[in-house]
């Protein structure tokens, strides 16, 4: 399989429209050794020219236009991405749909009924887009472990994970998390037989997770945050890592072994990528002491166009 990384960086892009911290100013100036991203997204192909669709971010046109594959190739209206699956209900993973609508069949869209619920009220982009190209939805069971195949990518098998992390802050269930509000993908390539575990929204490696990422080859997940409290110790916010669901990459004070650095070292034989990189996270400074603790415990950090075959 192949997956191309669409959007690297987490809600807000990098840089982002309104912000001023040292990594955003750094990568407006020029600055060497910064490079903007895009918001969080995926495309997983078979090595045919149809591809899935991870997360739809509000800089989908931006990442079609930098992406030849995923143009229309084949006749007057045509498009690369044969459907649409979601890992949560975020703005930065979900507002994308909407830049879709000029579809001229319905969209293929893979949700769990979580997610469904929280695009049909409290950010109704599903109602919305059944004034346009309409919508039909295949749901994602949480609780059954049967990896599925979306047509015409036949040889690619993929298992659907509940996760712990957030629902958006407008969801009702922001703080009593339902099952399937946030998910990662074990994602097989049968002709291959490599798997990637696939989780941009990821609080915690929870024991039911291990079996999933030790099965992996390609283990991609949470790059958001370098510190637990990185939002409020450079002044933008009140909320911790934790409260918005991301697991930082250095260990909690007071907890070893708790940050994701230390929790991947269980994983040895994985190639290890972080993906969905907050703009005020210092390992953006590709020449800083941060990249080079990554670099030397075997960490990658992924960038726009990136493409991991597997
Ligand atoms: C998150 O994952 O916490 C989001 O990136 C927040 C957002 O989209 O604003
Ligand atoms: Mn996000
Ligand atoms: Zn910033």
């Amino acid at each position: 399989m192949k997956i191309k990384v669409l959007g690297s960086a987490a809600g807000g892009g990098y840089p982002q429209w309104n912000c001023n911290c040292k990594n955003c100013q750094a990568v407006r100036n020029g600055t060497p050794g910064y490079t903007a991203r895009t918001q969080s997204s995926i495309a997983i192909s078979d090595g045919s020219p149809n591809w899935i669709l991870v997360n739809a971010s509000p800089d989908l046109l931006t990442q079609i236009k930098n992406t030849p594959e995923l143009q229309p190739n084949r006749g007057p209206r045509d498009t690369g991405l044969a459907a649409v699956m979601l890992m949560d209900a975020q703005i930065d993973h979900s507002t994308g749909l909407l830049m879709m609508r000029e579809g001229k069949t319905p969209m293929r869209l893979y949700t769990t009924p979580a997610v469904w619920e929280d695009l049909t009220n409290g950010l109704p982009l599903v109602p919305t887009l059944g004034f346009y190209c309409g919508v039909k939805w295949t749901p994602l069971c949480t609780e059954c472990d049967e990896p599925f195949s979306i047509a015409p990518l036949e040889s690619i098998k993929i298992k659907s994970i509940p996760l712990v992390s957030k629902a958006p802050p407008y969801s009702p269930s922001r703080y009593a998390q339902r099952r399937g509000d946030n998910i990662g993908l074990l994602i097989e390539d049968q002709n291959t037989g490599k798997k990637v575990f696939y989780a941009p929204g990821l609080e915690e490696i929870t024991p039911d997770l291990l079996p999933h990422m030790l099965d992996a080859d390609v283990l991609m997940v949470d790059g958001t945050f370098w510190t637990e409290d990185e939002m409020v110790a450079q002044g933008f916010s009140s909320k911790m890592a934790a409260d918005m669901g991301h697991l930082p990459q250095s260990d909690k004070p007071g907890k070893p072994g708790s940050g994701m650095i230390s929790q991947l070292k269980q994983f040895k034989h994985q190639r290890k990528v972080l993906i969905h990189i907050n703009n005020t996270n210092p390992i953006l400074n590709e020449r800083g002491e941060e990249r080079a603790r990554l670099t030397q415990e075997g960490i990658e950090v992924s960038y726009d166009g990136m493409e991991i075959l597997a």
